[in-house]
């Protein structure tokens, strides 16, 4: 079978970066697939947390998830800490995973920062964390933006070394060769890595300071125009193909973020619009952006009310998916040979 997760942290604010990198692709494999969609409760905590902020940003990424069209009823959408299986097999990779693989993954490095000493044990270990999360479910393909890649790696690794290690337990049993598939990351389309929109060499993410460096999920459409007639750009005119793109950072990534907003490539988009200034561009931008993410903000609103039933979409999506994760706890418990 084949089975997608992906999972965001609820640590604030939802950006374009995510929208684009990782929830438009939730929306379309939900077409042909069965989805597990997280909300990784347990990874936000790998930084200080303000409980009562944590529980709101729980309920509002619950409520993203589902403004953004996923369909809760048909697919699962969930938070970690309800299925007790990824802290379980957290625990279990982390006797299979080597140290030396984390010390190579680059993001411990920046979110810890030069103050690495003081940076909490779960931070370091986030990673397998996320092994887990995908693994308790042998899910098969990974919908994550360009960030993820290497934490995707460091997954099947994991999973090759699992199934490797325990070759003769997993036979014993009468399991698959493949205990663990290896999960296979899905990262494409125009806007893998959405940049700051004050700056095009860097990310867009929820720890810049500058709220005008990102376009959240909630924001209306009139926070939409603005940040996009004052996002950075360069004096020239829009190139006629892709290669005029090279070494203008904010030109690539704004014709990025509108080829995937609309869903066609970079080439499309300057088809259109290559050769012609930025102001008719970005007015264009503004039109195509309120009109996709306008709506969401709107729904998101709406549903902020609505504890009640947000509370009960991640119960339900909980049961479900500890209905998926048990049998496979159970035979790595087997297979490791811990008696049940
Ligand atoms: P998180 O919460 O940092 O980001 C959620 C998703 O958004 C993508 N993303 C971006 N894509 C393009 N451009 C950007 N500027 C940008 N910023 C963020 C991320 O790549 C991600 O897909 N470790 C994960 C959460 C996680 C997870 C998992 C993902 C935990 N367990 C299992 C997949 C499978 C994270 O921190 O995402």
């Amino acid at each position: 079978v084949n089975r997608v997760f992906s999972g965001i942290q609820p640590t604030g604010h939802l950006h374009l970066g995510n929208y684009l990198g990782a929830i438009i692709k939730f929306i379309e494999l939900q077409k042909t697939h069965d989805c597990l969609y997280c909300v990784v409760d347990l990874h936000a905590i790998t930084v200080a947390q303000n409980p009562d902020e944590l529980r709101a940003h729980i309920r509002e990424l619950t409520a993203a998830y589902i403004a953004c069209g996923i369909d809760y009823e048909k697919q699962i959408i969930f938070n970690q800490s309800q299925v007790s299986g990824h802290a379980e097999l957290a625990w279990v990779l982390n006797c299979v995973a080597r140290v030396g693989w984390l010390n190579r993954m680059t993001q411990f490095k920046e979110k810890a920062g030069k103050d690495r000493e003081n940076a909490s044990v779960g931070l370091y270990d986030y990673p397998i964390l996320m092994a887990a999360d995908i693994l308790l479910y042998k899910a098969t393909h990974v919908p994550v933006g360009e960030d993820q890649k290497q934490h995707l790696e460091l997954a099947r690794d994991i999973a090759q070394k699992f199934n490797l290690d325990f070759a003769s337990a997993i036979a014993a049993h009468g399991f698959e060769d493949a205990f663990f598939p290896l999960p296979e990351p899905l990262i494409q389309g125009p806007a893998q890595r959405v940049m700051s929109l004050r700056d095009g060499t860097k990310k867009m993410s929820k720890s810049d300071p500058s709220d005008n460096s990102r376009i959240n999920l909630s924001d209306d459409a009139e926070a939409i125009a603005q940040k996009i007639r004052k996002a950075k750009t360069d004096p020239e005119a829009l190139p006629s193909e892709v290669e005029g793109l090279a070494k203008r950072p904010e030109a690539e990534n704004l014709v990025g973020i509108y080829a995937a907003l609309i869903g066609e490539t970079k080439a499309d988009v300057l088809k259109t619009f290559g050769g012609g200034n930025f102001s008719t561009f970005k007015t264009a931008l503004v039109d195509l952006a309120v009109d996709k993410l306008g709506p969401i903000g709107a729904e998101m609103k709406r549903l902020k009310a609505e504890t009640a039933f947000i509370d009960q979409v991640l119960v339900n999506g909980a049961t479900r998916a500890r209905a998926l994760a048990e049998p496979h706890m159970a035979a790595v418990k087997d297979i490791m040979g811990f008696v049940r």
